[in-house]
């Protein structure tokens, strides 16, 4: 092969560094695509690919920048120069088991199960590491205050990827203390809807049970096929 075409073939790559080792890669892929690009074998860290998983949280550094940001693999589009790794497919943030039918006070229940919640000294760093773009330090502090309706509007498109809890200086895990939140919300403070309850109690009863072993049996494309009629 000439210079000029090793040169010519460069030029249709982008350069990338994958925990630590360069390739050249076509452009235009995302990190997850340049990790399977180059042969690596994705046992965790993959998903949905759509980012609502969550099992995708990454490190990278861009061409002449310093800092270290992070983000969900399957969105994040590689360029030139850039260095990252799947780093985080797991963090063992803090998870505890809590029965809200046992509950008579949530809001103070908070404390029991995540006491650490109040001790958010400000920094910033969880909302900053939020691929998902969620104010997470307000997000704790209305949980703290007990303002669970509005923590979890901020914590919605949660997908608890953990990477604020890394971060957190505090030693806390604000994904679970807004999962918390949003569950307590939903069970204790949000209108119940006579539809939903209804629905509830008909699954319950087994209403759709031949429906769903009748699905069950079905290839990929029949379902689909019935989906779109
Ligand atoms: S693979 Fe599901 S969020 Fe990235």
């Amino acid at each position: 092969m000439s210079v000029t075409e090793t040169q010519g073939r460069a030029s249709e790559t982008i350069a990338v560094e994958i925990m630590g080792k360069k390739y050249r890669i076509p452009p235009g892929l995302t990190m997850l695509q340049a990790m399977w690009h180059t042969g690596h074998e994705l046992v965790r860290g993959v998903g949905c690919l759509g980012a609502v998983c969550g099992a995708c949280p990454s490190t990278y550094r861009t061409k002449g920048d310093t800092k270290i940001k992070t983000t969900l693999a399957c969105q994040t589009q590689v360029e030139d120069g850039m260095s990252f790794s799947l780093t985080a497919s797991y963090y063992p943030d803090k998870k505890v088991v809590y029965h809200f039918d046992e509950m008579k006070d949530p809001k103070q229940d908070l404390f029991h199960y995540y006491p650490e919640a109040a001790l958010c000294r400000n920094c910033d760093a969880c909302t900053v590491a939020c691929p998902k773009g969620i104010d997470v330090r307000t997000g704790v502090w209305k949980a703290v205050f007990g303002d669970f309706k509005d923590a979890s509007d901020l914590f919605l498109s949660c997908v608890m990827c953990s990477l604020c809890v890394p971060v957190c200086i505090a030693d806390i895990a604000p994904n679970q203390v807004g999962l918390f939140a949003r569950r307590a919300q939903g069970i204790f403070f949000e209108e119940k809807k006579p539809q939903l309850s209804l629905r509830v109690k008909e699954i319950a009863d087994g209403k759709f049970d031949t429906e769903w072993e009748r699905l069950m049996t079905l290839p990929d494309e029949a379902i689909q096929a019935e989906s779109s009629v």
